[in-house]
């Protein structure tokens, strides 16, 4: 059976009509071209899908495309603005918190939402919220490290950029990217 869904995904209303087992990855990945967000283990266990849902951390291999109708959806493709990279991926390259880069894009969506509501996290603080996002390569030091380097430029000032704004829903055919106008 299929739906026709409509959400927001990095400020830019989409329209897909999605059959209704697809996963938000399925559709982020293969319906919307946002390769950003990885397959990993499918199942919940490795983290490299993690985007914001209404702003909560999720593993996109585990909602459902129709559980997202009318929600707002942030990929890792939606963290820079105007070619300036937010700070906690800055922090990711200057920390050689990257090796793959496999499980990059979900470490940073989860540190986003760290960062959002603990603005100062301890080590512990940044252990325990990347606690489902797995690495392979780089062990975790330059990670945490990377983390509380971005945290403590953000306090600093060093603002990220403005989260995207909500665009207006218009469906159309499907699926469709609607950029939202300057
Ligand atoms: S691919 Fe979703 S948690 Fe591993
Ligand atoms: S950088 Fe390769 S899995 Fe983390």
């Amino acid at each position: 059976m299929r739906k026709t869904i409509t959400l927001e995904v990095n400020g830019a209303s989409e329209t897909a009509e999605v059959e209704v087992g697809t996963t938000l990855l399925r559709l982020l990945r293969d319906g919307l071209d946002l390769t950003g967000t990885k397959e990993g283990c499918n199942e919940g266990e490795c983290g490299s899908c993690m985007v914001l849902l209404d702003g909560r951390p999720v593993n996109a291999c585990l909602v459902l495309a129709v559980e997202a109708d009318g929600a707002r959806v942030t990929t890792v493709e939606g963290l820079s603005r105007d070619g300036l990279l937010h700070p906690l991926q800055r922090a990711f390259l200057a920390h050689a918190a990257v090796q793959c880069g496999f499980c990059t894009p979900g470490m940073i969506v989860s540190a986003v939402a760290l960062l959002r509501d603990d603005p100062d996290p301890s080590e512990d603080a940044v252990r325990r919220a990347l606690s489902g996002n797995l690495c392979r390569c780089t062990g975790y030091r330059q990670i945490v490290d990377a983390v509380r380097a971005a945290a403590a430029a953000l306090r600093a000032g060093e603002g990220a950029p403005e989260p995207p704004r909500r665009a207006e829903t218009r469906p159309t055919a499907l699926p469709v990217r609607e950029e939202v106008p300057a």
